[in-house]
């Protein structure tokens, strides 16, 4: 049979993402971010992320068809992100596709955003596979397969044995997002937003060691150990880091100092990899997990980058980074777990289901 035809469509945050695939084939995957309209605010408003979404869903769609070349009638199933996200955004998607799906009458499908993450590493993309074998035709990972998913909305360690199937959320933010972080600290520290590129650029001036910032969840009531692991062992937190942070900044208008910006973005830095790539190490190998995929917006910092492949280096892990436009939010990867699912010959999930802000994995 013939490689199935799919569109995939994502709303969960501030993209609006439409891609299309067939099979493991990336077609097309057009992007429209309602970033520029969330910067006076220094983060993402909810309402304003749904209006841009229903303005800006139907050219893009009309992009991302014209860009593969193909039509609604030739397309064998849509899929679109059911959740989790923000309420308002995901109701956009799930309703636009829902529209789709009864106008043309092709089977529909709500997909999970982060299994959706996951499944770039189904694509292939500039005529490569995006993770090199990391993921076969079924969506199975060959051996153990892990993610790590760092962005402004989500935070999470992911054990992946089959997209269709089975895959686990290890560890998650119990409540900033490493992204969120970035953004409140980036304006705690006068830097534009998005934070995470001004945060990056500025901590390239600055000593990483200049402040001890707190590792969030990281001592021994919160991780136990291997034999009895403790409730937050894979988890993270970035509020108290953010706090700490403000502490510094106070200390320093007080004094009427000029805030040493460097050093503090190096330092705030330097916490949030520091315990993110720590953990997720750690949760791959004592969970057999010999490959490690990143996603996410973060996913472009340097030092993130910089400290994973030295860490995974050292125990063996091999890592993988999608390039970026398959690390953010995108529609091709909602795409991919669809195709992955119509392949596998499974049920549609028809047009009676609802956004799902709070959808586990
Ligand atoms: O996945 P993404 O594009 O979208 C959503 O989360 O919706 O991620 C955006 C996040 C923002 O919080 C931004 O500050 C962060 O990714 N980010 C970075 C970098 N580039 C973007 N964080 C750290 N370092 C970067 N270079
Ligand atoms: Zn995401």
């Amino acid at each position: 049979p013939n490689a199935p035809l799919v569109l995939g469509i994502e709303t969960s945050c501030d993209e609006t993402g439409v891609g299309i695939v067939r099979g493991r084939d990336l077609l097309a995957n057009t992007v429209s971010s309602s970033m520029d309209e969330h910067v006076r605010f220094g983060g993402v408003i909810p309402e304003i992320a749904s209006r841009a979404h229903l303005e800006a869903f139907v050219p893009t769609l009309e992009q991302a068809l014209e860009t593969a070349g193909v039509t609604l009638e030739e397309l064998d199933a849509i899929a679109v992100t059911a959740g989790p996200g923000l309420a308002g955004a995901l109701m956009v998607g799930v309703s636009a596709a829902k529209a789709l799906a009864l106008a043309t009458g092709k089977p529909l499908y709500g997909i999970n955003h982060l299994v959706a993450h996951v499944s770039v590493g189904l694509l292939h993309h500039d005529g490569a596979a995006v993770a090199g074998g990391l993921l076969d035709a079924d969506g199975r990972a060959a051996d153990g397969l892990g993610a790590l998913l760092v962005s402004g909305g989500h935070t999470e360690i992911l054990r992946v044995g089959d997209l269709a199937a089975d895959v686990a959320l290890l560890g998650a933010t119990i409540d900033d997002a490493a992204g969120e972080a970035y953004d409140k600290v980036a304006r705690l520290l006068g830097l534009s937003y998005p934070g995470g590129p001004a945060i990056d650029a500025a901590a390239q001036g600055g000593d990483p060691a200049a402040f001890r910032f707190p590792r969030g969840l990281s001592n021994a009531k919160y991780m136990g150990s291997a034999e009895e692991p403790g409730k937050h062992r894979y988890d993270f937190s970035f509020s108290g880091l953010k706090t700490a942070v403000a502490r510094v900044v106070e200390a320093y208008e007080a004094e009427g100092e000029e805030i040493p910006v460097a050093d503090i973005a190096a330092s705030f830095q330097e916490s949030v990899v520091d315990v993110i790539t720590r953990k997720a190490v750690l949760a791959a190998t004592e969970n057999g997990l010999n490959t490690l995929l990143l996603g996410g917006g973060v996913a472009a910092n340097s030092r993130l980058r910089e400290l994973a492949e030295e860490r995974c280096a050292e125990h063996g892990i091999r890592l993988v980074v999608p390039p970026l436009s398959l690390c953010t939010d995108n529609g091709a990867m909602v795409a991919a777990l669809g195709a992955r699912l119509v392949s596998g010959g499974i049920a549609p999930t028809g047009l009676e289901f609802a956004a799902d802000p709070g959808l586990p994995v």
